[in-house]
């Protein structure tokens, strides 16, 4: 892989594509972003992208899709069953995952729900290098539990270990003594864990946890959703894979799991989602629920035209060009933020860059969410748009109390080939501002509240006015600036 480098030393991301469809934006005044904020209840999810100017909420679906990528929904085989566009994902799945089974999924959360049904009972536990929301949800309510085995140094923000998304193997190993085999129906490794702020874990803790499952005879399941991006890290930060390529590395990891499952809208920039194996058996496990729940077993919920943007999508992540130019960006983010001193998680993940609110807004407890009010005050300040990652986006327990989070972050996501330079340095100008006034940031508490992904859907409100203050000071220092 070669870095481009600027004659004037200068160290900038430069993109490798230009732009050939765009989308106008619109920054809308200050006042107008308070309205919203209170029209959606202090929750990012329920902004409107109108009201939105830079929408870092996730790469989810939201990565630029390539020229070829469009071409090929062109030719889109529309059938109920036996679609060529489903012959062509198998083979781009094949080709690139090295699995020659393939379940079609509507998107990554199906493909869970689809393996908690199969494999979870109660009384099960599944360990993991960390939970993701959507895979922690489908394994509690099929009534198993989860054990997030992660190193200390994972939940350290101002860190330099390059793998901080290892699994705790020793941790691994002592759950599984305790807990007995046949009550773990998998071990579930997340690639470029996201919710620690999209950290890798190496090939060697990854070859590590597969002798572990062969040990005690445990099917490993990976998360491929954020596989490009770890594998991309594995090429730059893992010594014996530094003469390597793409392909190579992604395969390496894809053979060490029984089951891969992703989300298309992450892994292949497009929308929909799959499950694939070697294993005929675990086909077979699955094969009937897709049906029942998804689709047909050649569509699986999906259009024909994101099952031909997938295939396209999946050899594109072969390209380090391509998947470099996310995590170059969040680096350049990171780097400058940090030069500041404003805690962000470090070392640069994938995904986005992730901002440390527990620090930041360290006069807010817990208990008022200070990821959510530093999100929303972030949004009042610059119509950017994050997303909480952090208490607000936790469960309550069994009992109605609060499961406070391991980390209070708020998550700037840089989709794929979609934001500018100046677009960046837009974000750290705010951010840096936000940081400064600081002090003025205070909490949320709900007035609706699901039991469940509360985060989604839940309506907050300012614990007091200052939501006004933050704005005055804005008007202050910005006069009529937007
Ligand atoms: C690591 C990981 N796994 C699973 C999912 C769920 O995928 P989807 O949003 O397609 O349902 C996501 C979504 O963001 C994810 O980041």
């Amino acid at each position: 892989m070669q870095e481009i480098k600027f004659y004037s030393g200068e160290k900038l991301p430069l993109e490798q594509h230009k732009a050939r469809i765009v989308q106008k934006i619109n920054l809308v005044p200050i006042e107008r972003r308070l309205e919203a904020l209170y029209e959606g209840g202090f929750n990012t999810f329920q902004l409107n992208t109108r009201d939105v100017f830079l929408d870092m909420l996730t790469d989810s679906g939201t990565n630029a899709m390539s020229d070829n990528q469009l071409a090929s929904m062109m030719h889109a085989d529309d059938a109920y069953a036996g679609s060529q566009s489903f012959i062509r994902l198998q083979k781009a799945v094949e080709d690139v995952l090295g699995k020659k089974y393939l379940l079609p999924v509507h998107q990554g959360r199906a493909a869970e729900n689809l393996i908690s049904v199969a494999y979870v009972k109660k009384g099960s536990l599944v360990p993991m290098n960390y939970h993701f929301t959507t895979a922690m949800a489908h394994i509690t309510d099929k009534g198993g539990q989860i054990a997030e085995l992660l190193y200390d140094e994972a939940y350290v923000v101002n860190s330099s270990h390059p793998f901080k998304g290892n699994m705790n193997i020793e941790k691994l190993e002592e759950v599984i003594i305790q807990k007995g085999a046949k009550n773990i129906p998998f071990i579930r490794m997340e690639a470029s864990t996201n919710l620690i702020g999209g950290q890798p874990f190496s090939m060697q803790n990854l070859r590590d946890v597969r002798a572990i499952a062969d040990k005690y005879q445990i099917r490993l399941v990976l998360d491929c959703s954020l596989l490009g991006e770890n594998a991309f890290l594995i090429l730059e930060r893992e010594e014996e894979f530094k003469d390597s390529d793409m392909g190579t590395v992604i395969k390496a990891m894809t053979d060490l799991a029984d089951l891969c499952y992703f989300s298309a809208r992450k892994l292949s920039s497009s929308r929909g989602g799959g499950i694939a194996t070697n294993s005929i058996e675990i086909y077979r496990e699955l094969e009937a629920l897709v049906p029942l729940y998804e689709g047909f077993l050649t569509y699986g919920g999906m259009s024909v035209r994101e099952i031909e943007a997938m295939a396209v999508g999946l050899y594109e992540t072969l390209d380090d060009s391509i998947i470099r130019q996310s995590p170059s960006f969040i680096k350049y983010l990171v780097e400058e933020l940090d030069k500041k001193g404003i805690p962000v998680i470090k070392p640069a993940g994938v995904l986005g860059v992730h901002l440390d609110a527990m620090q930041i807004c360290s006069h807010i407890p817990q208990s008022r969410y200070p990821a959510g009010s530093l999100a929303a005050a972030l949004f009042l300040v610059s119509g950017v748009r994050g997303m909480e990652r952090g208490s607000m986006s936790n469960q309550r327990d069994e009992y109605g109390n609060e499961t406070f989070a391991d980390m209070e972050l708020v998550r700037l996501a840089i989709p794929r080939r979609v934001f500018t330079l100046s677009q960046i340095k837009y974000v750290e100008d705010r951010v840096t501002w936000l940081y400064e006034n600081r002090g003025l940031i205070g909490g949320l508490k709900f007035n609706y509240e699901p039991p469940v992904l509360r985060f989604f859907m839940g309506k907050l409100e300012p614990v007091n006015n200052w939501p006004q203050k933050l704005l005055a000071k804005f008007k202050e220092d910005f006069g009529d600036s937007l």
